[in-house]
């Protein structure tokens, strides 16, 4: 992509002259790593950062911090290469009218890596999140640290993962994984309170198979190195896996609207049905007598909480009728 123009307005342009640069501005930091790379995204049954925030928030209700953000670096050819936002969208909206602090990650510039810049802007909307008592939603698309900028990038992981520390407990953090995630990228992610991955276009790995081949000859898939199926059957590091990447933003807002907002807050309370108790099936007639005898834990769980409200982990759960989701690529919303 060709580096971006008019970066510096003259000081004594017109007022109509700056309007214009602004929004050449705007368009740009819409196109992140450029159209072709955007088709890329979509041909892999993946969707775009700013396609996935606009499904996750409240019509309307997004506020982008740091829009024209660019990175830092010059060395290994950073220098000829800029894009506006820097590889991640931030910023704040609600879900269903509730605020949450939001970060997606953008595939299409470098990978999605994490450049010094870019680690600022994911601190400063965790430090809003805690100082408003907002959860925090990671939308995760990345390589890890971008590698070009070496410790510079490590060294914004540290911040952000102080920040998931200081964080627990106090609000809810949430991560969505959503492509291929290495590094960095999925050791923050690890220590957050709810992860959901993708089912078939989303990966948790320390490195990717083909780093994995060549440093040490092992050949293995994405799937079986950190795909959905691996990590919800073997490692357990996903708490949900989504059949596509519309569903899994659909589980993101049912998880929601079971949790508070803050540690100070109660979870959100839905009304009671008067009667409804009695016709659910007695405790006393699950659990057989005879101690020995195996008995069906769920029926336990269904008969103790509100009816209908357990939420399985690892397990999509197809709320969203489709016909009311954004126009999307097909292969977006492929099971
Ligand atoms: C810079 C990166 C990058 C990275 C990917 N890209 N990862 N650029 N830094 N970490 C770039 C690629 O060069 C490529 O650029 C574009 O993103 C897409 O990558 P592909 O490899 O073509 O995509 P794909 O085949 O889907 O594979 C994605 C991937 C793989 C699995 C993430 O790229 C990969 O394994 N990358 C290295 C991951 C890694 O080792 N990360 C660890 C960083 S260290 P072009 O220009 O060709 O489109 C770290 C440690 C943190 O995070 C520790 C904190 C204390």
């Amino acid at each position: 992509m060709e580096q971006s123009t008019n970066r510096h307005i003259a000081p004594y342009s017109s007022l109509e002259e700056k309007f214009g640069i602004l929004e050449q501005k705007n368009q740009e930091a819409l196109l992140g790593g450029g159209a072709a790379r955007i088709e890329g995204q979509h041909k892999k049954g993946k969707l775009t950062a700013r396609e996935r925030i606009d499904l996750l928030l409240d019509e309307g209700s997004f506020e982008e911090i740091g829009k024209f953000v660019t990175h830092r670096g010059k060395d290994f050819g950073l220098d000829k290469e800029h894009y506006l936002g820097d590889g991640v969208i931030t910023g704040y909206g609600t879900v269903q009218g509730r605020l949450v602090y939001v970060f997606s990650q953008d595939f299409t510039v470098f990978g999605g890596s994490l450049s010094e810049t870019f680690a600022e802007k994911i601190c400063k909307i965790m430090d809003l999140a805690m100082r408003n008592g907002a959860p925090v939603i990671g939308l995760n698309d990345s390589g890890g640290a971008r590698i070009q900028e070496g410790v510079v990038s490590l060294a914004g992981y540290a911040d952000i993962f102080y920040r998931n520390t200081m964080a627990s407990g106090v609000i809810p953090q949430i991560s969505a994984i959503m492509g291929p995630c290495a590094g960095g990228a999925v050791y923050s992610p690890a220590i957050t309170d709810f992860i959901l991955m993708v089912e078939n276009t989303s990966y948790m790995f320390v490195t990717g198979p083909k780093v994995v081949k060549t440093v040490t000859n092992e050949e293995v898939s994405s799937e079986e190195l950190g795909g959905a199926s691996t990590h919800s059957s073997k490692s357990g590091v996903t708490h949900f896996a989504s059949a596509n990447e519309a569903r899994c933003i659909d589980d993101i807002k049912h998880l929601l609207s079971y949790i508070p907002q803050n540690c100070e807050e109660t979870a959100p309370l839905l009304p009671y049905a008067q009667g409804q108790d009695e016709a659910r099936p007695k405790l006393n007639a699950l659990i057989p007598a005879n101690p020995n005898q195996p008995y069906d834990m769920r029926e336990v769980i269904e008969g103790v909480i509100d009816e209908g409200s357990f939420l399985k982990s690892i397990k999509t759960t197809p709320k969203t009728s489709w016909s009311v989701l954004p126009a999307l690529p097909d292969a977006a919303l492929a099971l």
